[in-house]
């Protein structure tokens, strides 16, 4: 990475939604935050034990291991098999991460010379680009098709022969897109046949409803030829401020991500470890209520929206709705006239790149009551605007 690399990134939309959420708040004003996707929800109670369990224990003070806590190995390969029916070799195919954020950052600074292409989901969470312009190489969007997936002969040949690495995000944030097993194959065929190291962020794998169940790209046979997968525990455990995530899959790409840290840093803190394996030792009794929540919060939110007057679909995963601003405003228009009129705070679509703009996301990181007031204030200001 270099200087001018860092100076030539934009400031992180977040930064600037936070400015504007303190200002009205600094001034006495009451928010309804439904900006950032940070869960409201407690860390399980379980988890809370093994960590109290962990930071009493006086032979876990010393330095983490590099790759990942034998106990981390063997939770996750259990999870991956029970839930997925993946099996991996705890040893040399997966790696302790403290969150797929800087997991995936890591991944791209490992994977690419200054001059490469990376490609990404035209709407896409953000460090996809920004490591990748940290790197020096260049983020090059792949377009959706209406049916949210990735329109891959839309990339341009001289794109493709540069590029290192493809990044997917099913279920999508802030889309919500989701995916079958089938069309993961067609994705792991194509970084096969390009030499990509495909990496699928899989952040919402539990957070489904309706009976969709989400895959791993590594059930698809022979992906860990070409294929990572990051899961993290922020998500769907509620343990965002825990800091602990995975990588699994293609060991030579995993290997070079452990020298590239080996390099500056020293593993995973040892409790962030144990929780993490604890969540997913435990994630048959864990996820259940969660999702219970989140769906109970996303009808919530989409009937009040309806009864708003408008046209929302209920997304079969994550815990988002992603929706377009309303006419008569632009991004930052309607998101400031929402923060400083009724006091709703929610993300604008650009946040995830050019193509999300005319867009904006809500996460259902309040209770449905509070959801439901959201929505009634998103759907009056907008009527305002048509009817002024
Ligand atoms: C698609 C996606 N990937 C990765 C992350 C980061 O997760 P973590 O907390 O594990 O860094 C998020 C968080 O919002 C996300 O939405």
């Amino acid at each position: 990475m270099s200087l001018s690399s860092l100076a030539a990134i934009p400031p992180y939309v977040f930064y600037e939604l936070d400015a504007r959420r303190s200002r009205q708040r600094d001034a006495g004003k009451s928010l309804i935050d439904v900006g950032i996707g940070s869960p409201d929800g407690p860390i399980p109670d379980v988890v809370i034990e093994a960590m109290q369990r962990t930071a009493a224990d006086r032979g876990l003070s010393g330095y983490p291991e590099f790759r990942a806590h034998p106990l981390f190995r063997q939770a996750v390969a259990g999870y991956l098999h029970t839930r997925f029916g993946v099996s991996i070799d705890p040893g040399t195919e997966l790696l302790a991460l403290a969150g797929s954020k800087e997991g995936i950052a890591e991944l791209i600074l490992s994977h690419t010379n200054p001059g490469d292409v990376v490609l990404i989901p035209e709407v896409y969470y953000p460090v996809y680009a920004r490591a990748t312009m940290l790197a020096g190489a260049q983020p090059v969007c792949v377009p959706f098709l209406p049916d949210g997936r990735l329109h891959l002969e839309a990339v341009a040949s001289s794109d493709l022969a540069r590029a290192r690495v493809m990044i997917v995000n099913y279920p999508g944030n802030p889309t919500t897109a989701t995916i079958t097993l089938e069309d993961h194959a067609v994705l792991v065929d194509f970084a096969a046949r390009h030499d990509l190291l495909l990496i699928s962020d899989l952040a919402y794998s539990e957070l489904s409803f309706d009976g969709y169940r989400v895959p791993s790209v590594l059930q698809v046979p022979g992906a860990s030829r070409v294929a990572v997968e990051m899961h993290t525990c922020s998500k769907s455990f509620n343990m965002a401020g825990v800091r602990i995530a995975f990588v699994a899959g293609k060991r030579e790409a995993i290997a070079q991500l452990d020298s590239y840290r080996s390099n500056i840093g020293y593993g995973v803190t040892t409790l962030a470890q144990m929780a993490g394996a604890t969540a997913f030792t435990h994630h048959e009794a864990i996820v259940p209520p969660i999702v219970a929540e989140y769906r109970a919060r996303r009808d919530a939110l989409v009937h009040a929206m309806q009864a708003g007057g408008w046209d929302v679909q209920s997304p079969k995963a994550t815990m988002y709705l992603w929706l377009p601003v309303p006419a008569g405003y632009d991004d930052w228009g309607w998101v400031d006239a929402l923060i400083e009129g009724p006091g709703v705070v929610v993300t604008p679509g650009i946040t995830f790149g050019e193509a999300g703009r005319g867009r904006f996301r809500v996460s259902l990181v309040q209770p449905a009551e509070v959801l439901t007031k959201a929505a009634a204030a998103i759907t009056s200001m907008a009527a305002a605007a048509t009817s002024s």
